[in-house]
């Protein structure tokens, strides 16, 4: 028998599925991975580590192909993202996040007319077991974007966001100039609450000049293209919190 766990954010005490993470290799002692017990979630079945399979993505897939960006409501269980959130409100709460740049290596700078939200990069020798749960989940994302769109995907950077109230991110795309590994950007929006008053809605801008504005709500998942898809975060009233990151090829000077 296991204790029942209870969710540090929403306090809620958590149902019957049980989920086991992989041991991972190289990692503390102390941080080894415990049994997490969760919400069961409708789109669970079984045959995988947390017990779904892979039709899930099928619709993530075909939107991408087709309009270059995916939204789903049902990447995660709810009891995952609240333990998410209770993270990235711990570390934002101890002073954590940096202020975030644009460019990389010598071109990285901080321009806040810009962006003007606050970072936290995930270290990924040392994940915390929800960093761990996440990771895992992005793995078989990224194991399905290679099988059916023949990418070669083989990298995950990520990293906690907030943007705090006014604050905003232009119109832009994800790649880099300097460096174009970046193919599939992922974010994850952590709000337990949000409404449309409170804005800071994800814009996205399609080929044909139209829009579609996605509000940030825990659970909320979207992927995009990094290289050609502009999107911009409007200005929230209440601080925005999310968990973005990029799926990457390898760096140009190791292919082959
Ligand atoms: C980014 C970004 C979108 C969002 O960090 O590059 O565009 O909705 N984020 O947070
Ligand atoms: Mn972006």
């Amino acid at each position: 028998m296991s204790p029942s766990v209870s969710c540090p954010s929403c306090h809620k005490q958590k149902g019957s599925l049980f989920i086991i993470a992989p041991p991972v290799k190289r990692i503390a002692p102390h941080k080894r991975f415990r049994t997490m017990r969760y919400n069961t979630w409708p789109m669970w079945g079984k045959g995988s580590a947390t017990g779904r399979s892979e039709d899930r993505f099928s619709l993530l897939v075909h939107h991408l192909i087709e309009r270059g960006w995916a939204v789903t409501e049902s990447f995660l269980p709810p009891a995952i993202v609240c333990e998410l959130f209770a993270e990235a409100y711990d570390l934002w709460r101890q002073g954590r996040f940096r202020p975030a740049g644009i460019g990389r290596g010598a071109h990285y700078h901080v321009r806040s007319e810009i962006r003007g939200d606050m970072i936290f990069w995930w270290d990924e020798e040392t994940p915390t077991p929800i960093q761990h749960i996440y990771r895992a989940e992005i793995e078989r994302l990224r194991l399905a974007l290679n099988e059916t769109l023949f990418l070669s995907l083989v990298e995950f950077e990520v990293h906690y966001a907030v943007f705090p109230p006014g604050a905003f991110y232009q119109r832009h795309r994800d790649r880099f100039r300097t460096a174009d590994e970046r193919m599939i950007s992922c974010i994850l929006y952590l709000n337990p609450v949000w409404s449309d008053e409170d804005g800071g809605a994800l814009r996205i801008y399609d080929s044909q000049g139209t829009t579609s504005d996605i509000l940030p709500r825990a659970g909320t998942f979207v992927l995009l293209r990094s290289d050609t898809v502009e999107h911009e975060v409007l200005p929230p009233r209440r601080s925005r919190f999310s968990v973005t990151g990029w799926l990457r090829r390898r760096p140009r000077g190791f292919r082959i």
